[in-house]
């Protein structure tokens, strides 16, 4: 079966009614015929017939293996890094989701785990960085916002002849995309509420894993802590994902086009897209990846610039997440990489003027006119009243001291 079948196709065949569409099992507890023997499902936090569907479908999306389903992306990522220990050491990308930033440093790392951060784009620093103390590498591919990919067949190698697992956080393409597993990964987490999900309406996350004791630890894990994913939600996202590739299809083809006008427009510093032939891992990702994706960063090389564009967009929301089928703009600095302490954030280029689009499934004409319109009041020159204005607090003083309550 070809790919774009199995996302469309799911399995309700253990249905006992024989619906088509897989029941919300909208039950706390599932009543047994003995005091002692249970039969397969007893309570939902422990297993639920809807969310199973949902998993089972999803572990084929990525070739295989055992899904386990979450309340959202972080959560799964969460889950992967509680098979750590005290004393263990986490490498992860220093291209990673603001949110998971914090989840290492100010979670993980209090807690004992040992956090590094490394840039794990290129073989010569991925080589140096991974060590016989890494036990668990952790890289998003590609990553958020810079959209760089990681060499993932590499990274599997090096992982392994060094003793350590290989996470990848595949949110940014989706299973229909990209399969890590298949390229060695030994975890891959999505948040689902980007392109699985594909709505804006649901959060959720997944992790995926081949390895049959990794499964069951993650299985006990997801029951001992109650974090699965509820049965209404496990059904929202089963039904949305049947469109994935239709959706994806045509958010790629419409991010193509968007970001090769970009490139060509006055007023755009640079462009950070992996469909584009000068990105900088564009080749690396080609040949792990079956498409670019459809978010697209940008920088302008003014914050203000940057903050006007996307205040005066009408059809782009502005909005944290992505994936969605309405296209949605952010200032990742002020926004969802906020987390990210000033310092550490100069280090990775990340700029305030980073401007991070997210393509939906709109005419594509009409997203090409209202950034048009945007760049141009934007850019104008003749200070008007607001562009003039100092800055609000967010875009001028990041602070490091912890005061992340923007940041989701
Ligand atoms: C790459 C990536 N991973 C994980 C997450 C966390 O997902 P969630 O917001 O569903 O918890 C996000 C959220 O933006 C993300 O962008």
């Amino acid at each position: 079966m070809r790919t774009r079948t199995r996302i469309a196709r799911i399995d309700a065949t253990s249905d006992p009614h024989r619906a088509t569409a897989v029941p919300i099992y909208q039950t706390a507890t599932f009543a047994q015929d003995s005091a002692t023997e249970f039969s397969q499902y007893d309570y939902s936090r422990s297993g639920n017939p809807t969310r199973h569907a949902l998993e089972r479908h999803l572990a084929q999306l990525e070739g295989g293996g055992h899904a386990l389903a979450y309340g959202s992306g972080l959560a799964a990522v969460t889950a992967v890094t509680r098979l750590l220990v005290p004393g263990d050491e986490l490498l992860a990308h220093d291209d990673v989701y603001g949110g998971s930033w914090r989840l290492f440093c100010q979670v993980l790392e209090p807690r004992g785990i040992r956090v590094r951060f490394a840039d794990l784009s290129t073989t010569a620093s991925a080589t140096a960085s991974i060590t016989a103390a890494t036990k668990l590498v952790f890289c998003e591919s590609l990553s958020n916002p810079l959209l760089f990919a990681c060499d993932l067949r590499l990274l599997a190698r090096l992982a392994h002849e060094r003793g350590a697992r290989l996470c990848v956080d595949a949110t940014a393409v989706s299973p229909y995309l990209q399969q890590p597993l298949r390229l060695g990964a030994d975890f891959v987490v999505h948040s689902a509420t980007k392109y699985l999900g594909g709505h804006g309406d649901l959060t959720a996350g997944v992790v995926t894993v081949r390895d049959e004791h990794l499964a069951r630890q993650l299985a006990f894990l997801q029951n001992a802590e109650g974090t699965a994913l509820s049965p209404f939600d496990s059904f929202l996202l089963l039904r949305s994902v049947q469109t994935l590739s239709l959706r994806l299809d045509r958010q790629q083809q419409s991010a193509q086009r968007v970001a090769e006008w970009l490139t060509r427009r006055r007023g755009i510093a640079r462009v950070l897209f992996p469909g584009l032939a000068g990105h900088k891992t564009a080749a690396v990702h080609k040949n792990q990846a079956s498409g670019p994706g459809a978010v697209i960063s940008f920088t302008t090389g003014d914050d203000r610039v940057s903050k006007r564009l996307v205040e005066n967009l009408r059809l782009f929301r502005i909005a944290v997440s992505f994936g969605g089928v309405q296209s949605s703009v952010s200032l990742p600095c002020s926004m969802s990489h906020k987390s990210i302490p000033t310092a550490a954030r100069t280090d990775r280029d990340l700029g305030l003027d980073l401007v991070r689009l997210s393509i939906g499934i709109e005419d594509v004409r009409d997203l090409l006119d209202d950034l048009d319109q945007a760049i141009a009041i934007a850019t104008a020159t003749g200070d008007t009243e607001a562009a003039a204005a100092p800055l609000p607090r967010s875009l001028t003083e990041q602070t490091d001291d912890g005061d992340d309550r923007d940041a989701h």
